[in-house]
């Protein structure tokens, strides 16, 4: 039986950390409930995959609000009926503003495609590529006011092929991002862990 821990899970898109999410329950590896999924598009294929794990799943669509705030207010409205505990950003397209920040602090995480603080913004995978770094990997860190930027709780790496180009390195990181969000959602719900400045630190 899952336990009384309740993820709030914003999406924007595809939705396949949201399924390795749903997954690591399913399998009893994750002791967690998915309270509900908050997309900020209507056409994500994530909300089908929220629906077919029989997760509530809600739309807040951005381009209803002008600006971020109200938003974000609206998001938190989402996430605190349903009494989550902890906001897992997963492929959610958005900057997180105060009124998120504020109502979770440090209880969001979100998942990026590469070492931080190598290759933060948008496509982290091709920036390496280019970079021509030979490591690169994901990183599940805690959300703070800065881009891609808050406590790292766990990286996993990925080597980098003569032969990749953009596809083969996105399919091997994320196959690494679907191992890495589980375990990083479940270290932080153990509360086994201190942080230090900018360090997170196992008890
Ligand atoms: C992932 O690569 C994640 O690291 C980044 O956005 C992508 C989302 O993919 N933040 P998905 O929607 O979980 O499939």
């Amino acid at each position: 039986m899952p336990s009384g821990r309740r993820l709030g899970i914003l999406i924007s898109g595809r939705g396949s950390n949201l399924q390795a999410i749903a997954d690591a329950i399913g399998a009893g590896r994750l002791d967690a409930t998915i309270a509900v999924v908050v997309s900020s598009r209507g056409e994500a294929a994530g909300l089908d995959r929220a629906r077919a794990a029989g997760v509530d799943a809600v739309v807040v669509p951005a381009r209803d609000y002008r600006d971020r705030d109200a938003y974000d207010r609206a998001v938190v409205e989402v996430l605190r009926a349903r009494t989550v505990d902890l906001v897992c950003l997963a492929g959610f397209m958005r900057l997180v503003g105060a009124p998120l920040l504020d109502a979770y602090p440090h209880r969001i995480l979100n998942i990026h495609p590469s070492l931080l603080p190598a290759f933060p913004g948008l496509d982290a995978q091709r920036q390496a590529l280019e970079y021509g770094v030979q490591v690169s990997g994901c990183t599940v860190h805690f959300v703070d006011d800065q881009l891609d930027h808050g406590v790292i709780v766990l990286q996993r790496t990925v080597k980098v092929a003569a032969g990749d180009d953009e596809a083969t390195l996105n399919a091997r990181i994320l196959e690494q991002e679907h191992l890495a969000y589980p375990e990083a959602i479940a270290r932080v719900l153990s509360g086994n862990y201190r942080i230090a400045g900018r360090r997170y630190i196992p008890r």
